[in-house]
């Protein structure tokens, strides 16, 4: 008997320039256009597994080895249903006879028609502020993706983006590794909100993150009502959506064509600013820092500093996403000086601080 089941892996992304905001919460459009990096190790990846089988039942998903539901209308099943019109749509509905793909051997079959057991699992702490959504909902479309063969140059990942967009906003720029932006896109429909690479890894391969766990537990506010909360609130996010992000989504992906880590850095540390300012402007107010996260920025700030008196430019940045563990971007050169300055003023045996984690640009993977 024929088995149709396919694997794959997708990394979490930390943005440079945040999303935080949606102007549609069903088709999760955002208020804003955003860019990551896509970091790449195998300590910070989702594994999905799907398998269809004319024997299932019903759609089932399995989370770190649980059940988890899949909730009619809900965001899982919006992805699982998107995938299989996408499979019908592209290959059940065409002339078999037309090869348009490498993979062409399952064309034949009604696959969407089957029913889906998907197995997912996180190599780390889910939803504590380590874009667990974002590399999860990746794996699952690539995984469906390799499952119905709606690979390249059938299907690009900036297509899949704009289903795993409806899954998790950030997961859309997971689809790609290196440096990503999130087109906010005009259309009603969503149609143009997709992801789009601005450069591979191997364009700016010095660049890595650390990533600095303060904490891995849960966050406080999930993203999806610290968001809906700030839309309906904060007057400095009109601000920050008008006048602030387009100049800076255009001002770092110059930064990182010409490798300009100096402006990435001033860019990088801005934003993430600027994101923690417009939380702080929500009523009532959204604190994803706490004092750990606080000093690590004082150490940058002042690690910068020196750098820069001494002519060499900036050296660190730091970004939080919502919740408390700092992103370092760095050159890879400046890489080991900067977890032993963290490690100096964060000695693990402290109490609050977890665990520092050198990641590198990546990409999603078929295994
Ligand atoms: O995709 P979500 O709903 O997990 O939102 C992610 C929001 C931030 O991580 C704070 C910023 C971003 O662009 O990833």
């Amino acid at each position: 008997m024929s088995v149709y089941q396919a694997t794959a892996s997708a990394p979490v992304n930390i943005a440079v320039i945040k999303y935080w905001g949606k102007r549609d919460t069903k088709l999760i459009l955002p208020t804003n256009s955003s860019l990551s990096v896509t970091l790449d190790q195998d300590h910070l990846r989702s594994t999905t597994t799907s398998r269809a089988d004319p024997a299932f039942t019903q759609d089932t998903l399995w989370l770190n080895g649980k059940i988890d539901e899949i909730k009619a209308g809900g965001r899982l099943e919006t992805c699982i249903r998107e995938m299989k019109r996408l499979r019908k749509e592209i290959i059940e509905d065409k002339d078999a006879s037309a090869p348009k793909a490498n993979q062409v051997d399952l064309r034949s079959l009604q696959l969407s028609e089957y029913k889906v057991h998907i197995a997912s699992y996180n190599n780390f702490p889910t939803a504590a502020g380590l874009a667990s959504s974002a590399s999860g909902f990746a794996a699952l479309v690539s995984s469906l993706a390799q499952l119905y063969s709606l690979v390249p140059p059938l299907v690009s990942p900036s297509t899949l983006s704009l289903i795993a967009r409806q899954g998790s906003g950030s997961a859309c720029r997971s689809l790609y590794g290196g440096f990503v932006a999130w087109e906010q896109g005009v259309r009603p429909d969503g149609s143009d909100s997709l992801a789009i690479e601005v450069a591979p890894q191997a364009h700016w391969p010095e660049m890595h993150a650390l990533i600095c766990v303060v904490s891995d537990t849960k966050k406080g506010t999930s993203s999806t009502s610290g968001m809906q909360r700030t839309v309906e609130t904060s007057t400095l996010l009109q601000h920050r959506i008008k006048e602030v992000v387009p100049a800076r989504m255009a001002a770092i992906t110059t930064a990182i064509q010409q490798r300009d880590f100096d402006t990435f850095a001033r860019i990088t540390m801005a934003d993430s600013n600027s994101f923690h300012a417009v939380c702080l402007d929500t009523e009532p107010p959204i604190f994803y820092l706490n004092d750990v996260s606080r000093a690590i920025i004082s150490v940058v700030v002042e690690y910068n500093r020196l750098s820069v008196e001494r002519g060499e430019g900036y050296k660190a940045a730091y970004t939080y996403d919502a919740g408390p563990n700092a992103v370092i971007y760095a050159l890879e050169k400046d890489i080991k000086e900067i977890i032993q300055l963290v490690l100096a003023y964060f000695p693990q045996t402290a109490g609050e601080f977890k665990d520092v984690l050198g990641v590198f640009g990546g990409s999603v993977q078929d295994v």
